[in-house]
């Protein structure tokens, strides 16, 4: 496996890092305690091709490879994983599967927006009975005349309240159970759809995350993606590249931590040295660095194998599941290199520790991601 970067790669990655040192750092911190979404953030990553990366330039996207989103993903990670999240919801759940399986009037309507950050996207599957299992959709979207009738709740919608664009997996043939079910754009702001009370959370505490409730609300029919019937295979089309967002995500939390660890071991001094002199700390970075750049082998792997059009499910699966693990592991121990600094917000490495556990919850967990391994290399 060759991963050499391009010059294109590298101008990319740059300026991903440079946009996350100079515009998301400063006031990160207070963001992550008052809940608060980065807004004027997210707007100006929109402005500079961030959430659109890899839609096709006619409809205003970058055209980007995977390889150029995740390494994008892992910079933003490293200093915001609320922003990171909101892009990757964007790119990876939303624009994908609009560009990929939407029809042009759909592509003219939405994705125009949603590939330049004038509009951001949500994407709806799980519900209060349907988490893991996610065929149990309870949302029912039934037809009547020229349009469907949407009833129901989603549960922890990322962009709950900041997305303007809703893609909404239901069932819209019961009988069929998941043949049955279709997935729908829905725009904020029609009748009978009502946004729940943001989620207090452990970590990406600057994402929003909502329940949102469907009373009735009448979707026209043109708002239907693809074939009837087709909405748990898009879902879980559009699920299979958004865990390598996701891989990415959790390998720019752990990279954050790690590179904080190392540098504070190089100043802080113990026992008359330099803590990094410690042969207990220095195989505490030992260990970080090695399980990070093996995640980012997964992580790229998955990448390539979708730019390459072959099957991305099981190596997109594997660097989601390898990488969560990481970011748990490594910012915990980022944690205890900083000893009680590590515990304070100023040192950030707190905060990456809680933003960690979430890449083992959403777009699958861990537990998830090793039905879809197992299945597949018993399968094969
Ligand atoms: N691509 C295409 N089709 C797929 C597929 C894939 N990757 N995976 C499954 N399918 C198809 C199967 O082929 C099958 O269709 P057919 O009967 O026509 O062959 C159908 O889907 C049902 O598949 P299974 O029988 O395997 O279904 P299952 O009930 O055993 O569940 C599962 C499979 C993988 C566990 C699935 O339910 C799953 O992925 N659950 C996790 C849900 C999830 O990831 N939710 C994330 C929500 S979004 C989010 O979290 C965003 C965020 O935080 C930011
Ligand atoms: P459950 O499915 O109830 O699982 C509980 C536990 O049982 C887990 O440990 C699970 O791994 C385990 N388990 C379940 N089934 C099995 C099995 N068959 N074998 C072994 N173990 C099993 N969803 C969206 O649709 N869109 C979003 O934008 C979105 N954003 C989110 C943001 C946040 C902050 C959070 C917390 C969640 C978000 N989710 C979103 C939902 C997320 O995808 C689900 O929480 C996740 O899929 C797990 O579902 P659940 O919470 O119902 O847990």
């Amino acid at each position: 496996m060759d991963f050499k970067l391009t010059e294109e790669h590298l101008m990319i990655r740059d300026a991903a890092r440079d946009f996350a040192k100079t515009e998301l750092l400063p006031g990160v911190i207070e963001r992550d305690e008052k809940q608060e979404f980065p807004k004027e953030q997210i707007k100006k990553m929109g402005e500079l091709g961030f959430l659109g990366m890899m839609v096709s330039p006619e409809y205003g996207g970058g055209g980007m490879d995977s390889v150029s989103y995740v390494l994008a993903m892992e910079e933003i990670s490293k200093i915001d994983a609320s922003a990171s999240v909101v892009m990757s919801v964007n790119n990876s759940l939303v624009c994908w599967g609009l560009d990929t399986y939407g029809n042009e009037d759909q592509k003219q309507k939405y994705l125009t927006k949603l590939a330049v950050g004038e509009a951001i996207g949500a994407f709806c599957l799980s519900e209060p009975e349907a988490g893991s299992d996610a065929t149990s959709q309870k949302t029912t979207a039934i037809e009547k005349d020229d349009h469907y009738v949407l009833n129901g709740t989603k549960n922890w919608i990322t962009n709950g309240s900041s997305a303007d664009f809703y893609i909404v997996i239901a069932q819209t043939h019961p009988e069929k159970k998941h043949k049955g079910i279709n997935a729908f754009i829905v725009e904020k702001g029609w009748k009978g759809f009502e946004i729940g009370p943001k989620e207090q959370k452990l970590g990406i505490r600057g994402s929003d995350t909502h329940s949102l409730n469907f009373n009735d609300v009448k979707v026209p029919k043109e708002n239907r993606i693809g074939e009837d019937g087709f909405g748990f295979k898009f879902a879980m089309k559009t699920l299979s590249g958004g865990r390598i967002g996701i891989a990415a995500q959790a390998l720019g939390i752990a990279a954050g931590a790690y590179e904080l660890a190392r540098e504070y071991s190089k100043v802080r001094k113990a026992f008359g040295t330099e803590i990094m002199n410690h042969q207990a700390i220095a195989f505490k970075l030992a260990d970080m660095h090695t399980s990070i750049e093996a995640a980012r082998h997964l992580v790229m792997k998955a990448a390539c194998d979708k730019d390459n059009g072959e099957n991305y499910d099981l190596s997109g699966a594997m660097a989601k599941l390898f990488a969560s693990k990481t970011a748990m592991d490594v910012t915990i121990e980022a944690v205890q290199v900083h000893g009680g600094n590590g515990y304070v917000k100023e040192y950030h490495v707190e905060r990456l520790m809680r933003d960690a556990k979430i890449t083992q919850i959403y777009e699958g967990t861990s537990e998830i991601q090793k039905i879809v391994i197992s299945r597949s290399i018993l399968r094969d």
